[in-house]
């Protein structure tokens, strides 16, 4: 049933203790009837921080030139993902700033082939690799990539366009979404809450949309001001407790409504509290993406403030996950590609 944008409107602007516990408690039992509590891992490789759009509130942008850029070289890539492998998590993201130059894409089809290779073909791969045509979607999914992730941001569209330059196009990112259905991946997208000038009736609109385009997965974080962007002033007047909230009230209200999707529990919820991940779960997530970038990288993937693990590497990772996983009770999905429930759903 399509959600009513008041009863969204009322979950969303919730705002005291016990009300708000109430309804993560009430997304945790949608959780268990329709996901379950295993929580399924995707080791994400941030395998390039170059990227061509100049979006105001990310630490990455073009503009940007306070940091060196970097890509990771096929052999490092490759060696992460079997390491990914051996781990027993069930699946990759791979995810980068956006390129859409020939030599990226080839580069991006032997990255998949080989990560097949080096698996014995079982990791599951998930892509966040942003806008691109429909032959290269196309192209990917054939190498063996089966999912991907591609946020809209907003689905305001005056909003969309106070945050990005007039050359980003909002329709055609729009439109992705169902290329990227049309070629078979299962499709995930995504906002980021708390944007400035977002209302709690923008949010509503964005679950309805989720909602309207059927999608698998969803990747939502609150929005968090980075120096280094022309929105970096926005730092002064951030309230990280607040971001925190409306972050997982977002999962908790997609939850509640959307049933049974896979959602992410992101890094940013983990930036604003050292538990803000494990929050997440407990609010209605149960997909993980354990960094497993190599640590002399992740200082140039910064894309907000604040983001945890810069020193951890991987292996450190893998500990502090799985204690803080079984502190809350829950299992992890070792070996699984734990793909969306909704998307078996509308399969068979
Ligand atoms: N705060 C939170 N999330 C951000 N992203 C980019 N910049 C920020 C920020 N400042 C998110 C966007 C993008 C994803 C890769 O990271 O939603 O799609
Ligand atoms: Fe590039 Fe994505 Fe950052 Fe926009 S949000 S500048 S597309 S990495
Ligand atoms: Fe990286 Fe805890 S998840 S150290």
């Amino acid at each position: 049933m399509r959600p009513d944008k008041n009863e969204l409107v009322r979950m969303l602007s919730i705002t005291k203790d016990d009300e708000l516990q109430e309804l993560y408690n009430q997304a945790y039992e949608v959780k268990k009837k329709y996901v379950g509590t295993k929580v399924y891992f995707r080791g994400i490789i941030e395998l390039s921080n170059i990227c061509t759009k100049n979006c105001y509130y990310c630490g990455i942008r073009k503009s940007n030139l306070d940091f060196q850029r970097y890509t990771i070289t096929m052999e490092e890539a490759l060696a992460e993902a079997k390491w990914c492998y051996e781990q027993r998590y069930g699946s990759l993201v791979i995810q980068a700033g956006e390129r859409i130059d020939p030599d990226w894409v080839d580069f991006i089809e032997e990255l998949i082939r080989g990560v097949k290779r080096v698996s014995d073909g079982k990791l599951g791969i998930t892509l966040s690799l942003g806008e691109q045509s429909e032959d290269v979607y196309r192209r990917w999914f054939e190498a063996g990539a089966h999912r991907y992730l591609l946020r809209v941001e907003t689905t305001n569209p005056e909003l969309y366009k106070s945050l990005h330059p007039a050359d980003h196009d909002f329709e055609y990112r729009k439109s992705c979404l169902d290329l990227l259905r049309k070629t078979g991946y299962q499709v995930g997208t995504g906002v980021m809450v708390g944007l400035p000038g977002q209302t709690i009736e923008d949010i509503a609109e964005d679950i309805l949309f989720f909602y309207d385009k059927d999608v698998d997965m969803l990747g939502m974080g609150p929005y968090i001001p980075h120096h280094g962007t022309p929105l970096g002033h926005l730092e002064k007047s951030f309230e990280p407790d607040n971001a925190l909230k409306m972050g997982l009230k977002m999962i908790a209200t997609c939850r509640i409504t959307l049933k049974d999707v896979n959602i992410a529990t992101t890094t940013a919820l983990q930036a604003l509290h050292p538990e803000g991940r494990e929050m997440g779960l407990l609010a209605g997530a149960n997909v993980l993406m354990p960094n497993i970038t190599d640590t002399k990288y992740r200082e140039g993937y910064q894309l907000y403030e604040g983001k945890p693990c810069m020193d951890e590497n991987a292996n450190q990772c893998v500990g502090c996950l799985s204690r803080r996983i079984a502190s809350i009770g829950e299992t992890i999905g070792f070996d699984e590609w734990g793909d969306s429930r909704h998307f078996e759903a509308r399969k068979s």
